[in-house]
Order: structure tokens, then sequence, then C-alpha cells
């Protein structure tokens, strides 16, 4: 489905996107007709066959591999953006990790692994195509991906939220920052959708039954659904937009535990 005839041509980089919502955004992105800048860390296998998928569809695609924590990728990929062709318009930082840890037991590694990720990697991202959009003079779009648990606590997972709250104040900050060169940044923030993230939940009844139950809407996501957000962030009918989280969660953020069903 193509909705923005204003995409057509336009470039994007998104990161994490050999599988789940980055692979969604990626082919939702090809068919609006943009080009678009994959990534993966090291499934080479996955990333051709999503490369496939976009072709197939008229598409154009290419990846670069790579770690969002590392210094440098952000560049390679907005490098290989104008190579291939000839400019970047969107940034997706949209690579994300979680490991469930009792706080007091979790290992300082596996903090800094999240947050090296999450929140890290989100900045790194920003970082190099502000750069570009300032350089060049151009008024370009960021989205960051960030989750329901920039707002919702999340035991076992301290480290996420805390990346995540990150993700939602840096976007709010560095948004206030470049509104006057008319670089728009958000964020989107996803319940729960159904993805390799959420592999466990989803292969066990019970636990799915459960995660059903939690969500207002007793719906879990598609990843389609969460492509459709960034599709219209990335489009001209968002244009006054900047600096805010777009919530596609079902309602999970809204305090189930006051819904009608609980009265
Ligand atoms: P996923 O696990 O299905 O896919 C994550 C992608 O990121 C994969 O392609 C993976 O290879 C890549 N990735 C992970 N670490 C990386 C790194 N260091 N460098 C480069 N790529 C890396 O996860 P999903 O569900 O697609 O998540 C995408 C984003 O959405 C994440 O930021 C996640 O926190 C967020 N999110 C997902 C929700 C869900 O229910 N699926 C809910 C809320 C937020």
């Amino acid at each position: 489905m193509a909705n923005y005839p204003e995409l057509k041509g336009k470039v994007a980089v998104i990161t994490g996107s050999s599988k789940g919502l980055g692979r969604a955004i990626g082919e939702r992105y090809a068919k609006e007709g943009m080009s678009v800048v994959l990534n993966y860390r090291s499934s080479e296998k996955e990333m051709e066959e999503v490369i496939r998928a976009i072709e197939a569809g008229g598409g154009k695609a290419v990846a670069v591999k790579g770690d969002v924590s590392e210094e440098g990728l952000a560049e390679k990929m907005i490098e290989k953006a104008i190579s291939e062709f000839g400019k970047m318009d969107i940034f997706v930082n949209n690579a994300g990790v979680q490991v469930e840890a009792k706080t007091h037991e979790m290992e300082f590694d596996n903090w800094k692994k999240i947050i090296d990720v999450n929140l890290n990697g989100t900045f790194l991202g920003v970082r190099a195509a502000l750069k570009y959009f300032v350089e060049h003079e151009i008024e370009g779009n960021i989205i960051n991906m960030s989750s329901v648990h920039e707002v919702i606590p999340r035991p076992g997972y301290t480290h996420y939220a805390a990346s995540k709250g990150g993700v939602k104040m840096f976007t709010k900050s560095v948004a206030l920052e470049y509104a006057p060169n008319h670089i728009r940044i958000n964020a989107i923030a996803p319940g729960a959708i159904d993805t390799p993230i959420n592999e466990e939940t989803m292969s066990d009844p019970e636990e799915k039954k459960g995660l059903e139950a939690l969500i207002p809407s007793h719906v879990i996501g598609k990843p389609e659904q969460i492509a459709a957000v960034a599709a219209w962030l990335a489009s001209d009918e968002s244009s006054y937009v900047t600096g805010t989280t777009i919530f596609a969660d079902g309602g999970l953020s809204l305090y189930p535990s006051f819904g009608p069903e609980n009265k």
C-alpha cells in the first residue's frame, strides 16, 4: 500500500532491519517508492532475504553490516545512502535489545549492553543524521524506536525501561535544539508487537493469553501497524509534528487496571 506520493524517490536509513519492526518499516518504505539502506548485525542470510523480498516488489534496498553501539556505523550507512542513492532524507533508529534480569542480580555488562544498543546507539544515529542534515541544510526527518516502557515501569527489565525513558527525553531535547533547522525528530512507542523479540511469549499459549489479557484491546500488534506509523511520520502529513512520541499500543499505556473490565 502506497499512501504518501511525496515519499517516492526519498532515501531512508533504518538500523536493525533484518527482522521484526525494522524489516517491516523497510518493506513499507519501499512500497512507498523510497530507497532503503538496511542494517544487520550478524545474519547475512536473513538480510539477503529481506532485500530479495523488497526487490521482488520493485523496491530498492542495500545493506550495511554493523553494530549500532559502535561509533562509525551510522556514518557508514549514510555514506552508503549517498553512494547508492545520492542522498539521505530519513534516519530511523530502530535497533534494540532486551534481556531479563532481576536488578539486584543484574550483571553490569548486561546493564551496559542494553544502554549501549538502545540509548547510545540512538544517540550515535541521531548525531550522524543531524551532522549530515545541518551541513547540507536539509530539512530532514529522524524517527527513534522507543517503547511503551518509556512511561510504563518494567520490573525485570529495569535497564530496558531506563534506556527507553532516555530515548524519550533525548528525542524531545534534540527536537527542540533542531526545530529552527526544520529537522523533525519523533519517537514511536509500540506496545506488544508480534516480532522475534517476543518469540518466547508468543510461542507459549498461556503466556500469549496473559499478554492479550493485559492489553485493553486484547490484540497483540502486527509489525505492519508500527510501519504504518513510521510511514506517516516520514510523510508530509506529519509536517508539524516534532518532539513527540506516537503510541501504537492497543491502549496498553492507558492504565488498563482502571478499564471497564476491572470495575
Ligand atoms: P527484533 O529482535 O525482532 O529485531 C531487532 C533488530 O535489531 C534485529 O534486526 C537485530 O538484529 C537488530 N539489532 C539488535 N542489536 C543490534 C545492534 N547492536 N546493532 C545493529 N542491529 C541490532 O525486535 P523488534 O521487536 O523488531 O524491535 C525493534 C525495536 O522496537 C527495538 O528498539 C525494540 O526495543 C522496540 N520495541 C519493540 C516492541 C515489540 O513488542 N516488538 C515493543 C516496544 C518497542
